[in-house]
């Protein structure tokens, strides 16, 4: 009920806190190494300056964009994210189905624990998606795409910010195996936190849908699994097996850029994984207008890092993003919830865009959004 009328994701933020073990809070929460990425990503949105124009018709205001050459509601897509399963027992099924009422693209990770099968069967009117990483076994990788083409999944995200795992200190801290275990905190964490650990030894085992032989510690298996050898000639060999629409995840320079717009992908997203890898990478928001002038005319540009509210989507829309990628805020909502936290979150996003579009002075909704409109303060 609490999560129902949660009045933004800091609060449905405080409510995960509250209901899930610390380690896998903090799975989801923490950053790779000093979190500087992270925070930055989250604070360039605080240097955004709004500059709105008065006396203009805002009696409505459309949130439906093109993603892609498909109506979707607002420019939202429900970012991949590994092992949701832990976060909620709902997992990958509940943020499919919240997101396919919600009219936002849902994308399933390699690193899932619902198979893209079950997840096109939850959500059967949904767009899903498909994240893959690039796995050192060929034939596995052409495998995953097979499964995510057969259910009827056409847009295939293709990570490339991971050669290597990012060092997660709270984890390493927390001693975090996949999956968690109640051998450290005892019967104290299961105390204080019931009903998780209640669905976690009375619900489904947690494993991995597609991904076998997990050694304990999520690092450990990214390196042994991940091919760090991939380059953008890979690209030809992922187009040929993959029909649909391609896109690039994990873009943070000007000139990488221009090279995968060259070799003909459909997208980019501007994102350093949410801080979760290479420390002090770009941050995207900062980053998003220089890649959009290099590149926008040719390819669809998205965002992805530290988007929190409605207003982010705004500020990151009027600098030409296509659409924004969402991670942890629907994560907060999902431990906090189940489907209806995600749901929630989707609730508050769209709200917040469409007051920020109308309190901006923008007739025509969220496609009338234009650089002028937003400034970042201290550059
Ligand atoms: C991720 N992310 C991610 N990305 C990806 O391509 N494959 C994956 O399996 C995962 N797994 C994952 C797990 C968790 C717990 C988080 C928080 C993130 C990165 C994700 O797709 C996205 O890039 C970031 O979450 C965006 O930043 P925000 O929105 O969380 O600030």
């Amino acid at each position: 009920a609490r999560v129902a009328v949660a009045a933004d994701v800091g609060e449905l933020r405080r409510l995960a806190r509250r209901r899930t073990p610390r380690m896998v809070f903090d799975y989801v929460d923490g950053a790779a190494e000093g979190e500087r990425s992270m925070a930055r990503a989250v604070r360039a949105f605080d240097r955004v300056e709004f500059a709105p124009h008065v006396l203009r018709d805002v009696a409505e205001a459309p949130t439906s964009v093109e993603v892609l050459g498909r109506r979707v509601a607002m420019p939202v897509v429900l970012a991949p994210t590994g092992f949701t399963r832990m976060m909620h027992r709902g997992g990958e099924r509940a943020v499919a189905r919240a997101a396919e009422r919600a009219g936002v693209p849902y994308t399933l990770s390699t690193m899932g624990t619902t198979t893209a099968g079950d997840v096109a069967a939850a959500a059967p009117g949904g767009w899903n998606w498909f994240q893959l990483y690039v796995v050192r076994d060929r034939a596995r990788n052409l495998e995953r795409l097979a499964l995510a083409e057969a259910a009827g999944m056409d847009v295939l995200v293709v990570t490339v910010d991971v050669p290597v795992a990012g060092a997660r200190l709270r984890d390493v801290r927390h001693g975090l195996t996949i999956p968690p275990s109640l051998r450290w905190r005892g019967a104290l964490e299961a105390v204080r936190h019931p009903a998780w650990w209640f669905d976690f030894l009375t619900g489904e085992p947690l494993r991995f849908a597609t991904v076998e032989g997990a050694p304990e510690d999520m690092a450990g298996l990214t390196n042994l699994m991940f091919d760090p050898s991939v380059t953008v000639a890979d690209l030809e060999w992922i187009r040929a097996a993959w029909r649909g629409k391609l896109l690039v995840k994990g873009v943070q320079r000007v000139d990488d850029a221009k090279e995968l717009a060259a070799v003909g992908v459909d997208g980019l997203v501007v994102s350093n994984h949410g801080g979760r890898q290479l420390d002090r990478a770009a941050t995207p928001l900062e980053l998003l207008p220089e890649v959009v002038a290099a590149v926008g005319g040719r390819t669809e540009v998205f965002l992805d890092g530290g988007v929190r509210s409605g207003a982010d989507v705004a500020a990151a829309v009027a600098l030409g993003a296509r659409a924004c990628f969402v991670g942890r805020a629907y994560l907060y909502g999902l431990m906090a919830g189940g489907e209806p936290g995600v749901t929630r979150v989707l609730e508050l996003l769209r709200a917040e865009l469409v007051r920020t579009v109308q309190l901006l002075g923008v007739s025509g909704g969220v496609e009338g959004l234009t650089p002028d409109l937003v400034r970042l303060r201290g550059s």
